[in-house]
């Protein structure tokens, strides 16, 4: 028997006065899943999570965490029942230093993770993930002072140490060098492995074909493709809306 999906949303809606900045998408993502999330300035990707995450309220439609409906919860009850997010703009508390923000994170993270992790304390936890997300030797570093990179690092390091079975992760290759993209490239791989639900909004077509499973493109609110990334590279109406006459000669 194959297990349901960690993460689901039915029909999500959201109207912003005339705007329908979301037009009734739906998708599932199951443990060790990645799904990416396309399509260009504006087409609603980002709401798509503010809905999903309890950051705004749905118009209408449905919002399922491990089969739950979810849908009029608060982001804090969502975040204790599994669900992290990461922010476009790398959001950490600046005055705290990384791994005083990775030991909060821990602490206030998902009660049933860490009674399932045998109640380990959260900075055994902290620990963990700081290593993980390779910022364990800026432990002591003040997150203000860190650089784009390792912000992003912490925000990541930080949604998995609340031990979420379910991650949304908004761009997180954007503003990357060449280089650090390859890093987040495997860190981000490596969740599925740790049997996470990803879901992965992202520009850079490189990094989401490398990570993405199956990805999904949005244009003005809806979904405009769903598939494989080799078929969304292929896809001609993709091509047109979205990735441009650059692809069609073959690059990136
Ligand atoms: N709080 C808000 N109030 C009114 N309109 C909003 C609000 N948030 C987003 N919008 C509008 O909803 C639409 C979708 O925006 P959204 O930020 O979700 O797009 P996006 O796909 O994430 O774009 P980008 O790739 O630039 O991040 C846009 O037209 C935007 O102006
Ligand atoms: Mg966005």
């Amino acid at each position: 028997m194959t297990p349901g999906p960690v993460l689901q949303a039915l029909d999500v809606r959201k109207d912003y006065g005339g705007l329908r900045a979301v037009a009734d998408v739906s998708l599932a993502v199951r443990a060790g899943e990645i799904l990416g999330v396309a399509g260009p300035n504006g087409a609603g990707k980002t709401t798509l999570f503010d809905v999903i995450t309890g950051h705004t309220r749905a118009t209408s439609g449905e919002v399922l965490l491990a089969g739950q409906p979810i849908t009029g919860e608060p982001v804090h009850v969502r975040a204790r029942l599994g669900m992290a997010r990461t922010f476009q703009q790398p959001t950490v508390a600046r005055s705290l230093t990384v791994g005083e923000n990775m030991v909060l994170a821990a602490a206030f993270g998902r009660p049933r993770a860490s009674r399932r992790a045998g109640r380990r304390p959260a900075r055994e936890v902290a620990a963990e993930y700081l290593e993980f997300v390779g910022l364990d030797g800026k432990a002591q570093v003040l997150a203000d002072l860190l650089g784009v990179f390792d912000r992003k690092r912490l925000m990541l390091g930080t949604a998995l140490a609340t031990g979420a079975a379910a991650i949304l992760l908004d761009e997180p290759f954007g503003g990357l060098s060449p280089a650090e993209i390859d890093e987040t490239i495997v860190l981000i791989a490596g969740l599925r492995e740790r049997g996470l639900a990803v879901v992965c909004i992202e520009h850079v077509m490189r990094a989401l074909t490398s990570v993405a499973d199956r990805v999904l493109v949005m244009h003005h609110g809806a979904v405009f493709f769903e598939g494989t990334p080799a078929q969304m590279l292929a896809d001609e109406k993709v091509i047109e809306v979205y990735l441009g006459a650059r692809h069609r000669k073959g690059g990136a």
